[in-house]
């Protein structure tokens, strides 16, 4: 990525493209640079499905629509305005679906949706560079039972959303973020108004923060908190007893603010990813080493509330400074690209 902090800054949602066709070459690459470019601990399992032809998109708009027309509100609806929105799709250039593959365990699932959401959001940040605007969509209105047939969904796989693509004349205005402080704690020594040169001291995450705030999320619920730990003053992070790895000091918690609807619960959960990949994108821009990991002390909630959680919350990440180590290593894993073209 060239500019990642004015990428990350300028990227807008964009819901209206123009008819300027697109290589099917540009999104495969795209999705290749972006899997490369995702970088945390565990081997996620991952697939995605391309929509790019008039033939394919017809299908997928048939089956975008099932639910709508199989509705009350959908035999209410003039078939005119049932055209129209189903010409929006078929007119969209590209479409991809993201699906996190099922898993044994919890930790696994995580791994799997967390890349999946972080990887969404490298496909948009490139794109924008090429000048290619995209919409995250993810309404469950969409989720019919021949949409799932079309994708082969299986048992236990999660649907993360569908990227729209497509060139655009204009781009919409961003509406404002809330600044990193106002969603920050720390435990331990409060050294964040000290300008820091150690890239993982509190006044730069802070800074940095500020600028990954910058992600796409739904509603605008900025569904996000930071805890930084230093722990060092209560001896707060010293006294626990970490059931695998203990992360060193200091290091940051994101944290997802949990809805009880559990659509917008893994639509936030996606929006905190996009932010952590955001953060990491500029860490590595100023040649900061970053651990990304969900490590297994993030499901003892008894761990998680001696941080602070509150009840709706959860651990998204956990980020520390530390050496990256590359894929082949063992416990890394380059993600596969598994892309079915349609
Ligand atoms: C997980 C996720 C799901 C989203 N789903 C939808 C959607 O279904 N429909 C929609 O119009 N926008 C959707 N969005 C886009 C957000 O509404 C958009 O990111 C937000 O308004 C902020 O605008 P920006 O991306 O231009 O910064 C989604 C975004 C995320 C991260």
């Amino acid at each position: 990525m060239k500019n990642v902090s004015g990428t990350i800054r300028e990227r807008r949602t964009v819901r209206r493209f123009s008819d300027v066709p697109l290589q099917q070459e540009v999104i495969v690459s795209l999705l290749n640079e972006a899997a490369g470019l995702y970088e945390a601990e565990g081997t996620p399992q991952w697939r995605c499905l391309y929509f790019g032809t008039p033939g394919s998109r017809e299908e997928l708009a048939e089956s975008m629509m099932a639910k709508v027309n199989e509705s009350n509100l959908g035999k209410l609806l003039p078939a005119k305005m049932k055209g129209l929105l189903k010409k929006q799709i078929t007119a969209t250039p590209a479409h991809i679906i993201f699906i996190a593959e099922a898993a044994e365990t919890q930790q696994q699932r995580d791994v799997n949706y967390a890349a999946v959401c972080s990887i969404m959001q490298n496909v948009q940040l490139l794109g924008w560079e090429q000048g290619l605007g995209m919409l995250w969509y993810s309404d469950p209105l969409i989720l019919s039972e021949s949409f799932y047939e079309l994708i082969g969904w299986r048992e236990g796989e999660k649907f993360a959303g569908m990227l729209e693509i497509g060139c655009f004349d204009k781009a919409p205005r961003g509406r404002k973020r809330t600044p990193a402080e106002r969603k920050w704690t720390i435990i331990g020594e409060d050294n964040s108004q000290l300008a820091d040169a150690a890239p993982f001291s509190a006044y730069n995450v802070l800074r940095l923060l500020n600028e990954a705030v910058w992600a796409p999320n739904d509603g605008m619920r900025e569904p996000w908190r930071f805890i930084y730990v230093t722990g060092d003053k209560t001896g707060a992070a010293g006294n626990l007893l970490f059931s695998d790895e203990a992360p060193s000091l200091p290091f940051l918690l994101v944290v997802a603010a949990e809805e009880t609807d559990p659509h917008k619960q893994n639509e936030d959960y996606a929006a905190v990813c996009s932010l952590i990949q955001n953060f990491q994108l500029l860490a590595r821009s100023e040649g900061w080493h970053l651990r990304r990991r969900i490590p297994k002390w993030v499901y003892d909630r008894k761990q998680c509330e001696s941080f602070g959680l509150r009840p709706l919350e959860r651990i998204v990440a956990v980020l520390e400074s530390g050496e990256y180590k590359h894929y082949s290593n063992s416990g890394f894993s380059s993600p596969t690209v598994k892309i079915t073209i349609n």
